[in-house]
């Protein structure tokens, strides 16, 4: 077998077989193939596609990379979720919790944030003392006294994936659904919990831009996962406004214990309680509508919130969250009505305040971010704060309290 002859085979729409997509993926992860040959690849699979039998293929070789998790310690049904990534998006914080308090277990691997999108662990580390490097036998024996533990994602899984991630990164190759779909496919294979719920977002602040491109990477998943030999579902969600109020790390994670509580019912409570039944549901354990009861009971009995604390407690952590140095309200200049909100910019001005990374090394401020006091269709009077701002690193608000209005679309009223 050649590259040459591969990356031929792709650019004239030929479909490859499993041992020549084994074989690039092989030598390209052992740093035989170099780079800007993977590149040429990579971009040719962008411009034409692949097949479903090649994405499927693709994936199952990028999960052979590296190691495949045994959850056979785990002492029941295991179910995993991923959420294609969004502004305020902290739905695993409360997922985990809430589907562990309904009788299945939730072994979860997950990311830092990386531009206008937020990541779970970042969210983790502003608890102080969380520990989300712990050795393997202590994720599985917390998953069974408690139901849930959420750790980052282990550097031995999908070498290949990490590689051509940032290959793509560099090269304008991460939009491409067969790659999309192998990315985060080959993760959840590797991460090899019995169940897979997928949460693909669309809209102005995710990945997927158009409902129907959503649609399309939602079914090619969820098509793969299946033939993988998973029990997989993936739903397709509205990212065009935030979830809930909060965006920034520590304010995620007090928005999300503040659900668990059961103190607050948004967008983001309606969302968690969505997907925690489709995962029951997955799991065997009743009709989608009996499991979003059982979710919701287990907020209100603060079952869910026990288990938290719990889970909180034994990977180290003390839930007293830090507070931003700074803050600046940002205020209604005459009667108005929200008609729209540009997540990705909402996003973007969280980033700017200290709360996200342009690069992956870069430090985070865990207070920095933003609470919104509004949402879609809300009337607002002159001088009423719209949000407020939070950094720890930045006194001048101008520019971001700038961005920020530009963000929202409003109607005078
Ligand atoms: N998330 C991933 O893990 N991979 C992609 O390619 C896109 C989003």
């Amino acid at each position: 077998m050649n590259i040459i002859d591969i990356i031929n085979r792709t650019k004239n729409k030929k479909e490859l077989s499993e041992e020549e997509i084994r074989w690039l993926i092989e030598n390209y992860t052992s740093g035989i193939i170099p780079d800007y040959q993977m590149s040429s690849w990579l971009m040719a699979v962008c411009l034409n596609g692949l097949t479903e039998r090649e994405t499927l293929c693709l994936t199952l070789a990028m999960r052979d990379s590296g190691e495949i998790l045994d959850l056979s310690g785990i002492n029941g049904v295991t179910v995993d979720k991923h959420s294609t990534g969004g502004v305020g998006d902290k739905t695993s914080l409360i997922i985990a919790p809430v589907a562990s308090a309904c009788g299945v277990y939730v072994p979860k691997m997950s990311g830092r944030g990386l531009g206008h999108t937020g990541g779970t662990i970042d969210k983790l580390e502003s608890i102080s003392g969380y520990r989300t490097e712990i050795p393997f036998s202590e994720f599985i024996d917390i998953v069974n006294r408690t139901g849930f533990s959420i750790i980052s994602q282990s550097g031995r899984l999908c070498p290949a994936d990490k590689k051509i991630y940032s290959l793509r990164n560099a090269t304008g190759t991460v939009e491409s659904i067969p790659l999309i779909c192998a990315s985060i496919m080959s993760k959840k294979l590797a991460l090899n919990a019995d169940c897979i719920l997928l949460d693909v977002k669309y809209g102005s602040g995710a990945f997927m831009k158009t409902y129907e491109d959503a649609v399309k990477l939602a079914g090619l998943m969820e098509s793969i996962g299946g033939k993988a030999g998973k029990k997989c579902r993936a739903v397709v969600t509205d990212m065009n406004i935030p979830l809930g109020n909060n965006i920034g790390n520590a304010l995620e994670l007090s928005e999300a214990v503040e659900i668990l509580q059961g103190k607050c019912r948004n967008n983001l409570y309606d969302l968690s309680m969505q997907l925690t039944a489709e995962m029951l549901n997955l799991a065997g354990k009743g009709s989608v509508e009996e499991c979003r009861h059982m979710a919701e009971n287990a907020i209100t009995t603060g079952k869910a919130y026990d288990i938290f604390k719990e889970t909180v407690s034994l990977h180290g952590g003390n839930l007293k969250l830090p507070e931003a140095k700074y803050k600046y309200e940002v205020r209604a200049v005459h009667d108005m009505k929200i008609t729209g909100i540009d997540s990705q910019e909402i996003g973007m001005v969280s980033l700017l305040l200290g709360a996200g990374r342009i690069s992956k090394d870069d430090p985070i401020d865990f207070t920095a971010g933003i609470v919104m006091n509004c949402t879609l269709g809300d009337c607002i009077s002159v001088d009423d704060t719209i949000m407020t701002l939070y950094s720890s690193e930045i006194s001048d608000f101008s520019e971001t309290a700038y961005r920020a209005v530009k963000a929202l679309k409003f109607c005078r009223i």
